[in-house]
């Protein structure tokens, strides 16, 4: 692969945030000898994408999904590649989480990978979490939360469990293979050039297509553009300098070293990428007066990068995108301890004028808030977790 090199990055407290770099070749042929450095290109040789990929777990969160675009983005994942696929879907009537099962197991069976599988549900998953102490991520019920960030969360933890250094997040509904190929190679890519052991890769996307008379070719879409400005504002007020550094606040796709993981707060719904990168800044902004995470002088490297394909994903209709979308991202920003008064002002401003909030002095909710996972005992969940993994693998016989 070819991309382009990090011309130009922010710096706030320890924290690289690195412009959006294009990737400009997906294959770029055998590796040179005596080659000539090259300032504005980088090319990442075959032997690096092994290198990360085989250390590296991506977890699919999925909810009654269509099984065809599920199998497709397994299919679409580097083979080295250890997934881990937190399932929510219906159990009752048509058993969807079966008919998952049953497809990862053939896949697995037939390409001799490694995968593993559970329902977000899974009573042993949550006696683990009440266990380690986590019970913010428990319902009244005493099972995980709804949601793909809990789901997300599980699948930070059952990656540490498999003592993965890297984990990364692919949405179970994407129609393009390639696509989901392309996004696990930008995030090896991207952990090849960090210069910390606390990376974070975010993608985006070259195309985010919308089919109505024809296909157009949009490159943002609205949510995205509008909490992009309210975190570029926050940044903006923190440094003194007016950026537009942050394109990718809702990327969906995106990929941490676990160590980084660990280390994160995360809020619940749509929020949660807005808030992963709030968490970091928070952190490792040398800002806030906060206890600051462990080797926090190593910093965090943030790389968005640009991909060939085009993302074409499921479009759920009959949803109010903009309150159960936009509303989660800015209200995560207007309640972090970095947010200023103007950018606070803006945010209910926007609110207003988009329907959401029906005057400005009122507030939005504030995001249900869950601590960073190396705040319980991982210990304890991974005794438990540990135990019973072979029954989570797809290629376990029922
Ligand atoms: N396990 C699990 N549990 N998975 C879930 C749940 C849940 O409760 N809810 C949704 N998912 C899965 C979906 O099946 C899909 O694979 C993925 O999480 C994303 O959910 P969608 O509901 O399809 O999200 P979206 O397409 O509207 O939004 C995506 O893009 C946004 C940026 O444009 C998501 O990735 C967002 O997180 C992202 O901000």
């Amino acid at each position: 692969m070819r991309i382009e090199t990090q011309r130009y990055t922010e710096r706030f407290g320890h924290v690289r945030l690195n412009e959006v770099q294009k990737v400009l070749e997906l294959d770029s042929g055998k590796a040179e000898e005596n080659k000539v450095p090259d300032i504005a290109l980088l090319k990442i040789e075959e032997d690096a994408f092994r290198e990360y990929e085989d250390k590296m777990a991506i977890v699919v969160p999925v909810k009654d999904e269509k099984l065809k675009l599920f199998e497709g983005v397994i299919s679409g994942v580097p083979h080295d590649c250890h997934i881990i696929v937190v399932s929510n879907s219906k159990r009752k009537g048509v058993d969807r989480f079966r008919m998952e099962k049953d497809a990862l197991h053939q896949y697995c069976h037939f390409t001799q990978r490694s995968a593993m599988i559970i329902h977000q549900k899974d009573p042993l998953l949550a006696k683990a979490l009440t266990k380690a102490g986590y019970h913010e991520l428990l319902n009244d019920d005493g099972l995980v939360r709804n949601g793909k960030c809990e789901a997300m969360i599980a699948g930070i933890l059952l990656a540490t469990v498999l003592k993965k250094s890297y984990v990364g997040f692919i949405d179970a509904d994407n129609y393009f293979p390639g696509s989901v190929w392309e996004y696990v190679k930008c995030y090896a890519a991207g952990f090849s050039l960090s210069k910390s052991s606390n990376a974070m890769v975010r993608i985006f996307w070259r195309y985010k297509p919308k089919v109505s008379a024809g296909m157009y070719f949009k490159k943002l879409g609205r949510v995205s553009e509008i909490t992009n400005k309210h975190l570029n504002s926050l940044i903006s007020f923190n440094t003194g300098f007016e950026t537009e550094v942050i394109r990718t606040a809702n990327a969906g796709e995106h990929a941490m070293s676990l160590r980084l993981a660990q280390l994160l707060r995360y809020s619940s719904g749509y929020a949660v990428e807005t808030q992963e990168l709030l968490s970091i800044f928070e952190g490792f902004g040398g800002v806030l007066p906060v206890a600051q995470p462990p080797g926090v002088k190593l910093g965090v490297e943030i790389f968005q990068i640009e991909t060939r394909n085009p993302h074409l994903h499921e479009e759920k209709g009959g949803r109010h995108l903009q309150a159960e979308m936009l509303l989660p991202s800015l209200s995560a920003i207007y309640y972090s301890q970095l947010c200023d008064g103007y950018t606070r002002e803006n945010i209910i401003d926007e609110l207003v004028t988009q329907g959401i909030l029906k005057q400005k002095n009122e507030e939005p909710p504030a995001p249900l808030m869950y601590r960073p996972p190396a705040e319980i005992d991982l210990a304890k969940f991974e005794d438990i977790i540990a135990k019973h993994l072979d029954s989570y693998s797809a290629l376990a016989e029922e």
